[in-house]
């Protein structure tokens, strides 16, 4: 028992973190923030806030979820308030631990090898299942485009196979009779969310620095979308629309903010850069918390717009931003906002399709992953034979997967996450109190068990099925590590050859 809750020396991380045959360190606070709002700004603002305002119901009629309605900007200052405790608790630790395995490093610091192991599995989910998500709401906004342009692709070429299953647009789930078959299998593929994805894996294979220049366009287009959103929507706002302003209650505001949690995600991913920052210490909280102090502005004030242009329910859609600019006669706006979410959602893409791989590498160099995903490519100094595994795998699930169905698994996981790192400050507290902290939590009893009991309070919105799914993948992990990674952990082979 003692074993699986060994704990890594951080002396030892943040060694490996310093390795000459590392990581390259070229990124500066203004990279981070700017990494920052690359990862966080995209699906969620873009997309899932349609579901957070509007609810979800399935073809049976069924309710899955009930919508915020305007209160959507009160699931937003919700979600700022539970991310900002659990932003400073992630400040503490990479400044500490400036270790590229993130939230996965810090545990094992922390609270063990078998609650990091969780925790790197728990990733799994944030990131390479999270980009599956976006990669889907990439698509949407991008089949909008070319609508625009007059292209219009068949259904079964720009839907997952479970799209169609769940969704009560009727002419989306008609899609399973209409769809060519094989084998008596309707296919049903995403064929634009594929394609995204591979391209942005050619782009990261290639190196860090020419990825970033990439992202940095990529975020100043994004930030003009959004401000021509408001700018513009903002003149159409009808008072009328903000009534009722909480049509479900705080029940509707409650699980508003479980989906659209999703927005938020991201603030933390920029620590899986650290191994690759400049001054880390100081860097990492900045980069941090002021990239989720910016976010959780803008979110507030476009959801404020967003359900101001158009009645709520309107919001249900696959691109809501520009279907409300649509259905209050400003086509053009709307057209712009669909191409910069293009763009928008391509830099989180990149963000995430980054860090999965630097935590399999983490993971791997720990012992508990095959030794391949830890392999840097000599030349590019990035780990390729992890990035090209992420990309492949992530590509075919965007083939076939459903948006909403992936929020609700990617926001169980990585809010889980966040409450373990919470806690394990507060460990670390305890156990280290003398270890030099660059940033430290302020009022750190409340702040961390706050925090932990805050992201459970949201994860308590998500429905039934998305914790059922969260179990099972948990099973698995916990049987993979025992297959595995327990045998080959380098820590517990040391101290028993010790
Ligand atoms: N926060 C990121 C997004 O909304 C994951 O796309």
């Amino acid at each position: 028992m003692n074993q699986l809750f060994q704990r890594k020396p951080i002396a030892e991380l943040v060694a490996e973190s310093e390795s000459p045959h590392g990581l390259k360190r070229a990124l500066g606070p203004g990279d981070l923030i700017m990494l920052s709002i690359g990862a966080v700004i995209g699906a969620g603002i873009f997309s899932s806030i349609g579901t957070a305002a509007a609810g979800e119901v399935l073809p049976s009629g069924e309710v899955v979820r009930y919508g915020a309605g305007p209160a959507l900007v009160l699931s937003f200052v919700l979600l700022g308030v539970v991310c900002g405790l659990a932003a400073l608790c992630y400040a503490e630790l990479a400044s500490m631990i400036p270790q590229a395995g993130s939230a996965y490093a810090y545990s094992y610091a922390t609270l063990g090898e078998f609650v990091a192991w969780i925790i790197g599995w728990d990733l799994i989910l944030e990131y390479a299942v999270g980009n599956v998500a976006v990669a889907i709401a990439w698509s949407g906004y991008f089949n909008s485009l070319l609508t625009g342009f007059g292209i219009d692709l068949p259904g079964w070429l720009t839907h997952g196979y479970r799209t169609a299953l769940l969704s009560s647009d009727p002419a989306v789930h008609a899609l399973l009779e209409t769809a060519p078959r094989i084998g008596g299998v309707p296919v049903i593929l995403n064929i634009p969310a594929f394609l995204i994805v591979m391209f942005v894996t050619g782009l990261l294979a290639m190196g860090v620095r020419e990825s970033i220049r990439a992202n940095n366009i990529m975020v100043v287009v994004k930030l003009l979308v959004l401000g021509l959103f408001v700018a513009v929507g903002a003149a159409h706002i009808d008072p009328e629309n903000y009534k009722p302003f909480a049509p479900n209650g705080w029940r509707g505001i409650h699980q508003g903010a479980a989906i659209v949690f999703f927005a938020y995600i991201g603030f933390d991913a920029i620590s899986t850069a650290a191994e690759e920052t400049k001054n880390p210490q100081r860097n990492m909280p900045i980069g941090i918390l002021g990239g989720l102090a910016i976010c959780t502005l803008i979110y507030v004030v476009v959801g404020a717009v967003a359900t101001g242009i158009v009645p709520y329910e309107q919001l249900r859609a696959a691109d809501p931003l520009a279907r409300a600019l649509q259905i209050a006669g400003l086509e053009t706006a709307s057209w712009i906002v669909a191409a910069g979410a293009v763009v928008s959602l391509t830099a989180v893409l990149l963000v995430f399709q980054y860090g999965q791989p630097r935590i399999f590498m983490a993971m791997a160099r720990d012992g508990l992953l095959p030794p391949w995903a830890a392999r840097i490519h000599p030349k590019y100094r990035t780990p390729l034979a992890s990035t090209i595994f992420t990309g492949i795998v992530v590509a075919l699930g965007s083939l076939v997967a459903d948006e909403n169905e992936i929020y609700d698994l990617t926001n169980i996981g990585t809010l889980a996450a966040f409450a373990i790192v919470c806690i394990g400050v507060l460990v670390l507290r305890i156990k280290e109190p003398e270890r030099p902290r660059p940033f430290r939590v302020p009022f750190v009893w409340f702040v961390t068990l706050g925090g932990a009991a805050a992201c459970l309070y949201v994860m308590r919105g998500l429905p039934l099925h998305a914790w059922e799914r969260f179990g099972v993948w948990l099973v698995i992990g916990i049987a993979l590590y025992f297959s595995y990674g327990y045998r080959r952990s380098k820590l517990r082979r040391r101290s028993a050859g010790a």
